[in-house]
């Protein structure tokens, strides 16, 4: 059930270049089932209230009833919700959408996870899924360079881990799809979460027959009322068929809509 609750900082931290790692407590957390949802967030500016923000879920505790998220600072509502302490509250509308299903991949199968920058957050809480489940997991995590490159050692604890940054200040020079064929990385199931030439990147190297990627689609209400966030389907590129990505998604199977 979606839920709207003033939730409380715990922590806040940088943890790279403009990149915060923030995790808050309340009711909400037994509310989150799935990885790959996101929770809407609303920081009140000086003047007036921002726009809720969409921020994917990086991590879910539900015994001690916190999650997780990391986010970039860049725009007036995610800069002011780095300033957040210890203690202050924050208005939270969640969690939303569908996540990542973790049941299509099989014990003893391998799952290839893929990232790019502020999409790599949402794999976190999916691989320590799959990986209770008996499900091997490689990481392949694509950044712009290494001052924005996070969570690589906590990837490792949970099975191999690769990285590319673009301009070569840490792992692999490229992207991640040179990662795969540096490492000649195989498996039987992908999920990917990052821009959309990552995604159309991924699909075309056919790596795996089954698959699932999380759109970062610039979204207005979140709830699937505004239709700022539609996307076509593959079947349909140019036609009336659409999915929203907010609420339809943002993780859709490989091949549903079009990138
Ligand atoms: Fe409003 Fe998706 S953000 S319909």
């Amino acid at each position: 059930m979606i839920k709207k609750e003033w939730m409380t900082v715990v922590s806040q931290q940088n943890i790279a270049k403009n990149i915060y790692e923030l995790t808050l407590q309340g009711e909400l957390v037994q509310e989150m089932n799935e990885p790959g949802r996101f929770v809407h967030l609303k920081v009140s500016g000086q003047t007036m209230p921002l726009l809720r923000r969409p921020i994917s879920i990086a991590n879910i505790d539900q015994t001690n009833s916190r999650f997780t998220m990391i986010y970039r600072a860049e725009g007036e509502g995610t800069k002011l919700l780095a300033e957040k302490k210890a203690g202050d509250q924050v208005d939270v509308l969640g969690p939303l959408g569908h996540g990542f299903p973790v049941n299509e991949a099989q014990t003893g199968e391998t799952a290839i996870l893929v990232g790019g920058g502020i999409g790599v957050p949402p794999l976190y809480e999916l691989s320590q899924r799959l990986n209770e489940k008996g499900v091997k997991t490689i990481h392949v995590l694509g950044f712009q360079s290494a001052d924005v490159a996070f969570y690589e050692a906590k990837f490792a604890e949970l099975g191999e881990t690769y990285v590319a940054t673009v301009d070569g200040s840490l792992g692999t020079k490229g992207f991640v799809t040179d990662a795969i064929r540096e490492f000649n990385l195989q498996g039987d199931i992908l999920y990917s979460c990052g821009p959309v030439v990552m995604l159309r990147a991924l699909e075309e190297l056919q790596l795996t027959k089954k698959g699932f990627i999380s759109l970062e689609e610039r979204m207005g209400c979140g709830i699937g009322a505004c239709f700022a966030c539609v996307c076509h389907t593959q079947n349909d590129p140019t036609g009336t068929e659409y999915r929203k990505v907010c609420s339809d998604g943002p993780v859709f199977p490989m091949g549903e809509v079009a990138l």
